[in-house]
Order: structure tokens, then sequence, then C-alpha cells
């Protein structure tokens, strides 16, 4: 009987717990934990159709994922330190979705295999491609799975540099097929 009387009462708690108090508790976190708690219009869209936007929906959508890049120069960087941003869990964790280099035993398949990435050479086409897929996945695959690292701020511009080099680059231990590499 206790046992029913307590939950009747965290039920009424529960109940009680209105809007204005939600805003109050996820505004005591700070401007930055409620800005995360906040659905931007695209999340909104996505939740919205979960089994893929209505075609007429994509080109805006799409729009307006790429005006939140900011395109560093240049969009490749240093490889040997994107490699440490691919394989750090706290930084790219690319390793808990993608196969990487070969040697590499503990990897997901969420995503497809980076192995081998550079044979689609290193042009300005595929250099862009690159940084805007690991700045913002959303814009050639809008509602992917893969997180939006730029947009999100999980990682800078110039770590994502970084990892455009790591995965184009002939010296890149990824790149083992690749004429020139290791
Ligand atoms: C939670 C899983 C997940 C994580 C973590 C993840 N990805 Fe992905 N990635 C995907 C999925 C799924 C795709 C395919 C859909 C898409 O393109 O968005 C993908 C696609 C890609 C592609 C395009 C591949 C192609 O064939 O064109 C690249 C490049 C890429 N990921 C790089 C990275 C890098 C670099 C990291 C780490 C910074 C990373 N991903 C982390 C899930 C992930």
């Amino acid at each position: 009987m206790k046992r029913a009387l307590l939950f009747v009462l965290l039920a009424a708690l529960a109940l009680a717990v209105d809007d204005a108090t939600m805003k109050k508790v996820i505004g005591s976190g700070g401007p930055d934990f409620a800005a995360a708690m906040q659905q931007d219009p695209s999340e909104a869209l996505c939740s919205e159709f979960p089994q893929g936007l209505p075609a007429d929906r994509v080109g805006g959508f799409v729009e307006a994922e790429r005006a939140k890049v900011n395109y560093t120069q240049p969009l490749a960087g240093d490889w040997k330190r994107g490699r440490e941003v691919f394989v750090t869990p706290a930084k790219g964790n690319c390793y808990a979705c993608h196969a990487g280099e070969p040697g590499e035993a503990a990897f997901g398949d969420v995503g497809p295999p980076l192995t081998n990435f550079g044979l689609r050479g290193q042009g300005e086409g595929i250099v862009k491609y690159t940084y805007e897929k690991i700045y913002n996945a959303w814009i050639t695959v809008p509602c992917s799975t893969m997180p939006r690292y730029g947009v999100n701020g999980r990682l800078t511009a110039q770590e994502i540099s970084d990892l455009v080099a790591y995965l184009t680059s002939p010296e890149s231990p990824i790149n083992p097929a690749v004429k020139g590499g290791k």
C-alpha cells in the first residue's frame, strides 16, 4: 500500500513539472547546455520524417546545412595530426563506425570502410567533398547517422582539415594501395 501511495505521489509530481519549470531547469545548465537541448530546424525535420525527407524538402535542407560550414584554408592539413583525431575516442572516434588502416583490429561497420579512400584522388573536388562530409555529413546524406562534427562543435576546422589529409594523402597509412603510399 505504501508503495502505491509513493507511486501516486511521484506521478503527481511529474505532472506538476510544467513547461515553465522545464525551461528553468534547462536554463540552469547555462547557455551552451540550453542551446544543445534545442533542436535546430534540420533536426526537427529529420525527427518529423524518420523514413527520409520528402523530395520537395531536400533542396532547402541541403542549402541550410551547407551554409553552416566554415571553410578553412587549406582544406587538407596534416595527415599525422589527422590520424590522432581519427583514433582518439574523445575526438573523431571514427573507428566506432568505420574500418580504416588494415592493421586495426577493432572497428565498427555502421559506415562504409574508409581503407584506401585516397584511391579517389587528391583533386579539389574530392578534398572539398571529404571536408564537407566530416564538417557536416547532412549535406550529402540528409539526416545521416554520422555526427556533424563541425556543426556541433565536436571538432575544429583545423582538426577536420587534418582528417581530410589523413583520408586523401598518398603518404597516409590508411591508403596502402595508393601509389607512393606506405
Ligand atoms: C556513428 C557512426 C559514424 C561515425 C562515428 C563516423 N561516421 Fe563517417 N559515416 C557514417 C555513415 C553511416 C556514413 C554513410 C552515410 C553518409 O555518407 O553520411 C558515413 C560516411 C562517411 C564518409 C563518406 C564515405 C564515402 O564513401 O564517400 C566519410 C569520408 C566519413 N564517413 C568519414 C568519417 C570520419 C573521418 C569520422 C570520424 C571523424 C567518421 N566518419 C565518423 C557513420 C559514422
